[in-house]
């Protein structure tokens, strides 16, 4: 299976270039990028409290999330974030990549299911609500009751791009009962494996709990994504894919693109903290660990470590988009042989992701490949 604009046009398409017609299709986190989603912070809002919360928000931030439940995130630091996204996206439409962001959807207005009720939170990182796998694009069943209607601000997109020729599915549509977090959570420190708060009650996945390398895709156990899921989406994804999953010494997982970061066939990032032994599929790549981060414990990060830093994003197997500041990332990525591409992302880097998280990669031109 291929992807790209280059397929003949008066044949009948054979079974195998039908992706290819697809406005969708991505198999890899490096083939040449064409298309891409950038999230907003437009309406971004606290969420509620919750049970699932404390094993991943920095702790530091604990009080400010009970303080402000269900209000908006100050306006001067959403507006700064909204800064940044524009001249991400200036930079992504200078290199020749097609931007769509998707619609403002109010985060504050509640809602509820028979058994809980919430509002929701944004929709500036598409990279955990959706996973693309070849000409597919799924909807994940995320575990937080706060992002359960998320996918709702890229369903005009969603529409448009299954009316392109797309699949479009969603995974089962959780319950997300008391049943599904332990609600007798508590921080074991650096227990290893973790305590997750996530049961096995029913199916959760965020698709930023995997990360895609051709006919492999790597998967690690979360706050939020749970065996069940994990199984779901193998399952799901059938036999041309192998769904491996790895653990890594994260004491408080949720989401991989800050703990292992394929670059490029045979070149891998890894968080020095979290990865001490790389697993045995990568063998024979070179391996970067990724510098300290350097921003200052004065800059506020809601929901992540300093660790972002790791979350950029292949343009293709060259180009890289990393933050402007963060001079010890940019110049081991040009040691690693790669074409570092600058954009200052720090106060987006706030609201809990950096390139990666604030992209979905809808389509990037290549083929369905084994890289191991
Ligand atoms: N949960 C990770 C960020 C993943 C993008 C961290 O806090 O380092």
């Amino acid at each position: 299976m291929t992807c790209g604009n280059d397929t003949a046009v008066n044949t009948a398409p054979a079974a195998a270039d039908l992706a290819a017609a697809s406005p969708v299709c991505s198999y890899t986190e490096w083939d040449p990028l064409e298309e891409v989603v950038v999230g907003i912070v437009d309406e971004a809002c606290f969420p509620p409290w919750h049970v699932a919360l404390p094993p991943v928000l920095p702790a530091n931030q604990h009080e400010t999330f009970r303080d402000n439940a269900g209000e908006p995130f100050p306006p001067e630091r959403v507006a700064a974030a909204r800064r940044e996204l524009d001249e991400f996206v200036r930079v992504l439409e200078a290199e020749g990549v097609t931007v769509r962001r998707p619609e403002p959807v109010p985060q504050n207005t509640p809602y509820s299911t028979p058994d809980w009720s919430s509002t929701g939170m944004y929709a500036a990182m598409p990279r955990d609500a959706l996973l693309v796998v070849g000409d597919e694009i799924i909807e994940c069943p995320m575990a937080w009751r706060s992002r359960y209607y998320e996918t709702l601000a890229y369903r005009p997109l969603l529409k448009a791009y299954f009316h392109g020729g797309a699949r479009w599915t969603a995974g089962p549509k959780p319950e997300l009962t008391d049943a599904q977090f332990d609600q007798k959570w508590t921080d074991d420190g650096d227990h290893d494996p973790p305590n997750l708060v996530v049961t096995e009650f029913e199916p959760t996945f965020d698709a930023a709990d995997f990360t895609r390398c051709g006919r492999d895709i790597i998967a690690q156990k979360s706050n939020v994504t749970n065996e069940f899921g994990i199984e779901w989406l193998r399952r799901h994804l059938g036999d041309e894919y192998r769904v491996h999953t790895f653990e890594f010494r994260d004491t408080h997982p949720m989401h991989i693109d800050a703990t292992i970061v394929p670059m490029a066939p045979g070149k891998l990032l890894i968080n020095p903290e979290r990865v001490p032994v790389v697993p045995a599929l990568f063998r024979g790549w070179d391996v970067l660990e990724a510098p300290a981060p350097i921003l200052p414990d004065s800059h506020p990060l809601y929901m992540t470590s300093k660790w972002i830093n790791m979350n950029i994003l292949m343009l293709d197997e060259d180009r890289v988009i990393v933050e402007r500041q963060d001079e010890p990332m940019i110049q081991a990525l040009k040691n690693f042989g790669f074409t570092p591409i600058l954009c200052n992302f720090r106060n987006f880097n706030s609201f809990g992701g950096s390139f990666h998280c604030a992209t979905l990669d809808v389509r990037r031109r290549g083929s369905l490949q084994s890289y191991f």
